[in-house]
């Protein structure tokens, strides 16, 4: 697994105020999308383009295009949803999957509730949003999700990352290199509630209300 920290005074400044108990979610979902926009910017570092002859009106050059097949962009419900727009601006010709897991609140392990997916994800590059890596366990069963279908490269889109979290991906990636974790933040730890520490609190609860 790679790790990249997004390293910017703007992802600074909007996690702070993300951060804040006192923050409206009318503004904590504005911020979820800003954040998600500059992570976005990271995380299609590598997406594949192809070689593509355009007329300017001035002559014919050669630029890019993303390569088919469209890289396909999967929010985790519920919270991944509100990272959705922010990443389909950057990337507004990718196709859409809904994957729903949610962690059983007892044994933190991740139960998948939902999912509107292709079979066939040969070839595909998968964008994985889901803002809080904490156990990992989430994460890990919906990398392997994709994988299974044949997904070649996952770039998992993150806002925040416990250290136990991502050592889970890690180590249940063996070594793989063909997927990438990109967050805002990695925090200090998880409490006995397997809450990120210091956090945000629960993403879902803050994007939505207590539902
Ligand atoms: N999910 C959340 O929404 N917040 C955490 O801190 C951990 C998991």
């Amino acid at each position: 697994m790679r790790l990249h920290v997004a390293d910017h005074p703007l992802v600074d400044h909007k996690l702070t105020v993300l951060r804040d108990k006192n923050t409206p979610s009318a503004t904590f979902r504005q911020l979820v999308d800003e954040l998600v926009t500059l992570l976005a910017y990271e995380a299609t570092r590598h997406v594949r383009i192809e070689p593509h002859v355009i007329e300017t009106p001035v002559t014919t050059t050669t630029g890019a295009k993303i390569s088919a097949p469209a890289p396909i962009v999967i929010p985790i419900l519920r919270a991944g949803l509100g990272m959705l727009e922010g990443m389909t601006r950057l990337l507004p010709t990718a196709e859409v999957g809904f994957l729903g897991l949610q962690r059983d609140e007892t044994t933190y392990e991740a139960v998948t509730y939902a999912n509107r997916l292709p079979d066939d994800l040969t070839d595909r590059q998968v964008f994985l949003l889901d803002p809080m890596l904490a156990t990992g366990g989430t994460l890990v069963a919906a990398i392997d999700y994709v994988l299974e279908r044949g997904a070649r490269e996952v770039t998992c889109v993150c806002l925040l990352a416990a250290p136990e979290g991502l050592e889970v991906v890690d180590r249940a990636l063996g070594g793989r290199v063909d997927v990438e974790v990109v967050v805002a933040a990695v925090d200090e730890r998880l409490n006995e509630k397997k809450y990120i520490v210091p956090g945000l609190g629960d993403a879902g609860d803050r994007l939505y209300g207590v539902v």
